[in-house]
């Protein structure tokens, strides 16, 4: 498993450059960021969420030493909640490392991935009441609201026929490998051929996006910062995301911010990883780092 957290230098460096004595990292995950964080910056205090118990129970592991040290605090909850968060407006920096974790991806139990097989599940808080599996979603969706969702979700140029094949299908759809020969078995050769990717690797980050209504997530949360940003605290606002779709969302929260005077646009345009890290890190390609500063007293 890669546990190479994505882009940390860049993040590094703007916290670096700026008030760092109370960091959210609101997407905690295996612990990579907090981490280094606590490592770099010796009187900093990090609180870290994450929707997903595994990771929260993992990162706590990895981070004991710091959680005695009173340095370092976990809590199981989604970023779109942050409001919850006690004295949530006291933070000098907020970063969100979207998308899925590789302890996520790396469990076939989980359901994440395309090339171990386990149940269609990818859920990153199996326990949420409201959430169904990925494959309860293609079970309960019609083949045009599931081509919509292999769309809008993951720009899947044949999400028509994949929807159709999907609900044409007489077999069991419950796990990842069916799922996979599914879409093997309906795209042309030559297509797959052309890829460059998994011939699977769209459909399974669409679905993935929907399972956990991450755009809504996301919505909300920049929602709940617009609140923060109007206590006017300074504070330091990081996002890295992988899809264009959050990406923009981003942008435009930053743009806007900038434009209302809530604070000034830190990076004009995204930053990405260096060649040098994509060649490490696979996972790191897609990246794009934005940065914004709020504006204070
Ligand atoms: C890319 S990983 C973060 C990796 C982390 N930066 C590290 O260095 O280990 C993203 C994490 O965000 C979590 N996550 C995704 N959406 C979330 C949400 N709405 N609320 C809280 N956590 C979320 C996932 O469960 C996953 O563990």
């Amino acid at each position: 498993m890669n546990h190479e957290p994505v882009m940390l230098n860049e993040v590094l460096n703007f916290l670096e450059g700026h008030e760092h004595k109370k960091i959210l990292d609101g997407t905690l995950g295996l612990g990579g960021y907090s981490e280094a964080m606590l490592k770099k910056f010796p009187d900093c205090f990090v609180l870290g969420l994450d929707r997903d118990e595994q990771a929260i129970n993992f990162s706590r592991n990895r981070l004991k030493n710091f959680e005695e040290l009173s340095r370092f605090q976990a809590l199981h909850k989604n970023f779109s909640a942050i409001n919850e968060v006690p004295e949530i407006n006291s933070f000098n920096a907020y970063v969100f490392d979207l998308g899925v974790s590789n302890m996520q991806l790396t469990t076939p139990e989980r359901g994440f991935s395309f090339q171990n097989d386990g149940p269609l599940d990818m859920r990153m808080n199996p326990n949420d009441p409201d959430s169904l599996t990925a494959a309860e979603v293609l079970k309960a969706y019609n083949e045009k609201e599931l081509a919509k969702i292999f769309w809008e979700y993951g720009e899947e140029k044949f999400s028509r026929q994949i929807a159709a094949a999907i609900k044409k299908f007489k077999g069991p759809l419950e796990n990842t490998s069916d799922l996979v020969n599914l879409i093997r078995t309906t795209l042309p050769q030559p297509v797959q051929r052309k890829m460059g990717t998994h011939p699977a690797r769209r459909i399974f980050q669409a679905l993935r996006i929907f399972v956990n209504d991450e755009t809504k997530e996301l919505e909300n949360l920049l929602a709940a910062l617009k609140k923060i940003s109007s206590s006017k605290n300074g504070a330091l606002l990081i996002f890295v995301s992988y899809h264009s779709l959050e990406d923009r969302l981003v942008k435009n929260f930053f743009r806007s911010g900038q434009a209302n005077n809530l604070g000034k646009i830190l990076t004009r345009h995204p930053l990405t990883p260096s060649e040098n890290e994509i060649e490490k890190n696979y996972k790191a390609r897609s990246a794009k780092l934005r940065a914004f500063c709020l504006s204070g007293h």
